[in-house]
């Protein structure tokens, strides 16, 4: 009996950890119990801190005014022309690499070296990058 009991609460945090993506250790109860570190997927909380934390605020608006670098303003997913010529969407996949290697890649109308001055290649860890990016995507 004992043992069944003990079985159920041990499956029932399984679920709670499986049901939320966003780090959180929920009890059965329904109690958080405790947070893991955001690994594999980033969350847009974390990236809020870190766009303050890092200094991206300095450079970019939230609010859609162009300031040293573009606003994040309606960012994702949008048409990116760049200074080659070429233009791109800023997917997830685009906007990674914007933040871990700055200089790879320039908005026409931008100075490479601006934002890079700042925020070195490999700066910014894949993780925070990734919450990074889910930030970015609410800022609509
Ligand atoms: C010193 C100013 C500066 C800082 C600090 C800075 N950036 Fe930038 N950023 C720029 C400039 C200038 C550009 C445009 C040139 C380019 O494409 O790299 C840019 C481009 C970007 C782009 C591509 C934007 C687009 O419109 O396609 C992303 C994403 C980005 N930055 C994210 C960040 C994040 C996240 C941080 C903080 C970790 C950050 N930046 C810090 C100046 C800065």
């Amino acid at each position: 009996m004992r043992r069944a009991a003990l079985l159920l609460v041990a499956l029932g945090l399984l679920f709670g950890l499986a049901a939320c993506g966003s780090g959180t250790i929920v009890a059965p109860t329904g109690k958080v119990i405790g947070t893991l570190p955001s690994g594999g997927k980033g969350n847009a909380a974390d990236g809020k801190k870190l766009y303050a934390s890092l200094g991206c605020q300095g450079c970019h608006t939230l609010e859609g005014a162009k300031s040293v670098g573009p606003t994040f303003k309606g960012l994702y997913n949008s048409e990116r022309k760049l200074t080659d010529g070429s233009t791109v969407t800023a997917d997830d996949a685009y906007l990674l690499q914007s933040i871990t290697d700055p200089d790879k890649q320039i908005v026409a109308g931008f100075q490479p070296g601006v934002m890079s001055s700042v925020i070195k290649p490999g700066q910014v860890s894949p993780s925070d990058a990734k919450s990074l990016v889910e930030f970015i995507k609410t800022v609509k």
